[in-house]
């Protein structure tokens, strides 16, 4: 583990307040700052970021932490990614990690370092003594050097030991280099040889630029056109978005995305200066890749090859955006067109001309189904209406739905209600429960507010923190986090640690503590008269604890009688009574609530 030492001087060198304000637009509030909340949808900001503090809280779905808990949130990265990439800001350097916690990730390290040092060779080729072919290839697709530099496009030799002999040099063992599935072995000799030969390479990154696997392209018509890295420990067909790493900011400034279907689509709008664009790879689209999009946008322009397996591909891409709540158009490209070719030919305000006349998911799905059935004939519209269901029936928005459902009954003349009545028959989509969702959201946490209140305080001032343990004690807690927590600052203000929020949070793993303790750093600067909120909550949770013995008992009683064991009846009801007779002692019964 990272030691808590050097966690907190990196908090301490870092401000959430710069850090936060590099992803959202922050406006200063009073002593703080506030945006929309990125982690759910909203139009008026609810979302705060406190300097004093040094964390996030967001009213409105309570997600909270600090500068980590941010980028784990937000940037989607584990807790050791985190730290370091904000290590790395602050010029601080991380010990190497020990093993066991770090060895998962070293492998992965060790996987992301094989694919860089591929790619710095295949580079290197390109531009090298046999380079020639290559670099043509790529001079006659259009792309420029500042382009093939950008994107490190690459050239794997016609060689079969090239990248092997070369990066055993630089002291790569054949299992790193097996595993991130730039190497086989033949079976019969057991001699190594390189998977990519006498192609153009390209680079799949992730969002942090890192290199997960490549994509190699043939330079003439032999088979595969395309051939890919396996799946590796760090490369998972489905849950990436090419491109996605040098787009997001223009995707965010521009709230919408332009899908693509090829590298070449991608690459060619981008040096075009269209940015807001990410390429699927022709694979079919995923929930999980749809997940990644929506943090940066909800709105989707697809722009997919205008071929057979194009429209294929668009009908079964819209379909999946829908049910994943995006706003989905679809811009139309002359007939054998891709958006390669296109901006190639038309430049960007051909691009731009074509994504402002794009159509309404609704109309370009029933252009599609006019151009195969006759809507003038019974049996026609039968296929048409039952084409355009399975898609009007993912329409989560009920207006939307209803509107969609009075077009299409307008469009083939054809009485709503006999439409209505097909869509009740369209079942459910079952699929999304087995696709293993990775949106983990931001669940509440179950834990009533005099528990928080009572965090709040402590955050407050360590000396509230013992009170608590000797006056009330852990035991009528119903947030186990809570108490961690409680415990913890005890623990720290014990050693005279500093307990502040954003400290306190880097103790815990789990976001979910991070969470808690946002909402309660944020609920102390409401509370004045802390020695009385103190008691308040004392009193509030002993009343809530007695509450549910009470009724815990009755129940017992209710049992004891069913069984007709009056021995246990009698003993329960003893029980009870000294207890009722200990809430008024107290002062906690009803009659007195109010005064
Ligand atoms: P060009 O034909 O050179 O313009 O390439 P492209 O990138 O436009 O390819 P195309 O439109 O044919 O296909 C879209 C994407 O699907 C490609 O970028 C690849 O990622 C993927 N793809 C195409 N052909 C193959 C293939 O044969 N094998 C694999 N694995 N992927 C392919
Ligand atoms: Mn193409």
């Amino acid at each position: 583990m990272i030691p808590n030492e050097l966690i907190d001087r990196i908090l301490d060198k870092t401000d959430v307040v710069e850090l936060i304000a590099a992803y959202l637009p922050l406006k200063k509030s009073g002593q703080n700052f506030k945006a929309c909340c990125p982690f759910h949808e909203e139009k008026t900001p609810s979302f705060m970021v406190s300097p004093a503090k040094q964390i996030y809280h967001c009213f409105g779905c309570g997600a909270g932490g600090n500068a980590i808990g941010f980028l784990m949130n937000y940037e989607k990265m584990d807790f050791i990614e985190s730290v370091r990439m904000l290590a790395e800001k602050a010029g601080l350097t991380l010990p190497q990690l020990s093993k066991g916690v770090s060895e998962k990730n070293s492998f992965a390290e060790a996987l992301y370092g094989a694919n860089d040092s591929a790619c710095k060779f295949y580079q290197e080729n390109l531009t090298g003594r046999r380079g020639g072919e290559a670099y043509g290839y790529f001079v006659k697709r259009g792309i420029t050097e500042r382009t093939a530099k950008l994107f490190r496009l690459g050239f794997a030799e016609n060689f079969w030991q090239g990248l092997i002999e070369h990066l055993k040099k630089q002291g790569l063992s054949p299992d790193v280099l097996k595993k991130a599935g730039l190497i086989l072995q033949n079976e019969k000799t057991g001699n190594w040889y390189d998977r990519f030969r006498n192609r153009i390479m390209f680079p799949i990154f992730d969002q942090r630029a890192r290199i997960l696997g490549f994509g190699a392209r043939a330079m003439d018509e032999s088979l595969p056109k395309y051939l890919n890295s396996p799946e590796t420990y760090v490369y998972k067909k489905g849950t990436e978005l090419y491109g996605l790493n040098f787009s997001k900011e223009a995707i965010r400034k521009q709230d919408y995305v332009i899908m693509v279907e090829g590298y070449f689509d991608f690459i060619l709008l981008y040096q075009n200066e269209i940015r807001n664009v990410v390429a699927t790879l022709g694979t079919a689209l995923t929930t999980e890749q749809i997940g990644k999009l929506k943090r940066f946008t909800r709105n989707v322009i697809m722009v997919y090859d205008a071929d057979k397996a194009g429209e294929a591909a668009t009908l079964r891409g819209m379909d999946l955006l829908i049910a994943e709540e995006m706003n989905v158009r679809i811009a139309i490209l002359p007939k054998g067109a891709d958006p390669d070719s296109f901006v190639r030919r038309e430049s960007k305000a051909g691009v731009v001309k074509v994504l402002k006349e794009s159509y309404d998911l609704f109309d370009y799905k029933m252009s599609v189904l006019l151009a195969k059935f006759k809507a003038g004939d019974a049996r026609g519209k039968a296929r048409i209406v039952d084409g355009m269901l399975p898609t009007l029936s993912k329409i989560k928005n009920a207006v939307l739905k209803s509107a969609y459902l009075k077009k299409l009954s307008e469009a083939l003349e054809v009485d709503e209600e006999s439409i209505r009545a097909e869509l009740k028959k369209v079942k459910p989509d079952f699929s999304r429960a087995f696709s293993g969702e990775v949106r983990e959201g931001h669940r509440r946490i179950e834990s009533n507010l005099a528990e928080v209140a009572l965090l709040a305080l402590a955050l407050e001032s360590g000396r509230f923190a013992e009170k608590i343990k000797n006056g009330l004690g852990f035991e009528p807690f119903k947030s186990e986090a809570i108490v961690d927590i409680l415990k913890k600052i005890i623990e720290l203000h014990r050693d005279s640690k500093k307990v502040t929020a954003a400290h306190l949070m880097s103790c815990f793993a789990d976001s979910a503590n991070g969470e808690i303790i946002s909402e309660a750093a944020s609920l102390a600067h409401t509370i004045d008269d802390r020695d009385k909120a103190l008691e308040d909550c004392f009193r509030h949770i002993r009343k809530h604890t007695l509450t549910e013995t009470l009724n815990n008992i009755r129940f017992k009683i209710k049992d004891a009688e069913r069984s007709c064991d009056f021995a246990k009846v009698n003993k329960l009801v003893v029980e009870y009574n000294e207890l009722l007779k200990g809430e008024r002692a107290l002062g906690l019964n009803n009659a007195q609530r109010g005064s």
